[in-house]
């Protein structure tokens, strides 16, 4: 590989989106602080996060905005927060597995793994992770503390499955 190619893909910052889902917070009942502190830890990782936007918990409206993230603008990766529990209009997992191409268990279960050695009340969040084209989508948690622990246990792991999704790495024996 020439230098230059090797220059490109080391300053390549993976495009990242930010969906707050929250009844309360899109009616501004409710200050959303969980948004805020996850683009905070993708950058410091250095993620180009592009966008974030905060929805309500309404099905079809979730499912548009997933499929104009991963098909119009051609996000890399898009982090959901909220709306993973018990909820009556909790719909993100839903949503999510309907615009779904390919399902990525092990990063939803590496994430509860992590966190019930936190907290019991883990088991309780629903969220998944999925492939739509070449776009990862990750249910987080909704509270700042959930969403933080989740994002933590996974991170660092997610750069190299985003290399192998894009096609900017066809080397998985490293
Ligand atoms: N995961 C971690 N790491 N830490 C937490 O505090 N809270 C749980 C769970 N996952 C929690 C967690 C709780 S109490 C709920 S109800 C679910 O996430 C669902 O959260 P959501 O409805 O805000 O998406």
């Amino acid at each position: 590989m020439k230098g230059t190619e090797l220059e490109t893909m080391a300053e390549y910052r993976w495009k990242a989106a930010v969906v707050i889902l929250s009844d309360k917070g899109y009616a501004g009942e409710r200050e959303d602080k969980s948004g805020p502190l996850i683009c905070g830890m993708l950058a410091e990782a250095g993620y180009d996060v592009r966008e974030t936007i905060l929805l309500p918990d309404e099905i079809e409206e979730i499912k548009k905005y997933l499929c104009k993230l991963c098909d119009s603008d051609r996000m890399d990766i898009v982090f959901t927060t909220g709306g993973t529990g018990f909820a009556p209009r909790d719909c993100t997992p839903e949503a999510t597995m309907a615009v779904a191409e390919r399902n990525v268990p092990g990063i939803a279960e590496a994430m509860r793994l992590a966190s019930l050695k936190i907290t019991p009340r883990a088991m309780l969040s629903r969220g998944v992770s999925v492939i739509r084209g070449s776009t990862l989508i990750i249910n987080l948690p909704g509270s700042p503390k959930a969403a933080k622990e989740n994002l933590e246990a996974v991170l660092p792991s997610l750069d190299h499955g985003l290399a192998i999704l894009t096609g900017r790495d066809g080397e998985c024996a490293r």
